[in-house]
């Protein structure tokens, strides 16, 4: 019988899963479907038991759905309860999971763009204490890295989120940048500046070491002023597009049972969606 996959959201209609998740099928030859299905949250109940009764092998689920499917699901994996949110979904004899794979995202975007970028790293600087920042959060502590700095425009919420995630982190406010910045071999953005354009009034760049790298997970666009102004630089820079499409991948294996390539060929097929 045909697989069936899905995205669930609302609105679903901007989502790039369905182009992502097709690519692979027909990459693979593998017969199954992945569409994207609007729910909304009070919706939710009667999805799940579509999903129970086993019309669907699983799926995505993204905003604002992410932290209501907890109460529904019949195990959390641990990762996704530190994080917050579920965005994965495996049904199997009517019993659902649910689990987070946007940290696997962020580190499989950093380990095919940017090799060997954890080894030995001593000081790494988060921008934003949101719930983007918690999935980053989580996948660098998983990482060892030996402290992370978390700064946000309200530093109360940095200092809250680092005493609520476990791991080496420390909360800042935006201001303590220049302090932070000459010892961090990393900077990651996860506010939503640089969406559309936007730029942090003052961050200091110049103040990072030569050998650093500046990723942001915003990826509209492809290359944010924060990313621009790193290169302008001389930093090594990767961009957010890559966790899209990493996170992608323990879903589709999950669902499918084939682990999918994230190729030059599928990033330009979501590229091209972006108006680039
Ligand atoms: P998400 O789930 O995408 O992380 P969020 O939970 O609303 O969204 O978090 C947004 C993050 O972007 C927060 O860290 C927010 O800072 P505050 O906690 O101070 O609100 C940050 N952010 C949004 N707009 C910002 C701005 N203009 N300047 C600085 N930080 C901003």
């Amino acid at each position: 019988m045909s697989k069936k996959a899905f995205v669930i959201g609302h609105p679903i209609a901007h989502s790039r899963s369905p182009l992502i998740h097709g690519t692979w099928l027909k990459t693979y030859g593998i017969d199954g479907s992945y569409e994207a299905i609007d729910v909304a949250p009070e919706a939710l109940p009667k999805f799940f038991d579509r999903l129970r009764a086993g019309e669907f092998v699983g799926g995505n689920v993204t905003i604002p759905l992410k932290e209501p499917v907890f109460a529904l699901c019949d195990t959390i994996d641990p990762l996704a309860r530190s994080i917050g949110a579920a965005n994965t979904l495996v049904a199997r004899d009517g019993k659902i999971s649910g689990s987070n794979t946007d940290y696997l995202g962020f580190l499989g975007n950093l380990d095919q763009n940017a090799p060997g970028w954890s080894d030995g790293l001593g000081s790494a600087i988060v921008l934003g204490a949101g719930g983007a920042a918690r999935a980053v959060l989580v996948a660098l502590a998983a990482r060892g890295i030996n402290t992370i700095h978390v700064l946000n425009r309200t530093a109360e919420k940095a200092i809250g989120l680092s005493d609520e995630i476990e791991g080496p982190l420390q909360g800042h406010g935006l201001e303590d940048f220049a302090r932070l910045a000459p010892e961090a071999m990393l900077l990651v953005n996860t506010t939503s500046i640089g969406m559309h354009g936007s730029a942090f009034p003052n961050l200091p760049l110049n103040l990072l070491q030569k050998s650093a790298l500046v990723t942001d997970i915003v990826y509209t666009p492809l290359e944010t002023p924060l990313l621009a102004q790193a290169r302008a630089l001389g930093l090594a820079t990767v961009d957010g597009l890559g966790m899209l499409l990493h996170q992608a991948v323990p879903g589709f294996a999950a669902w499918f049972g084939v682990t999918p390539e994230v190729t030059p060929a599928l990033r330009a097929a979501v590229e091209r969606t972006l108006g680039h």
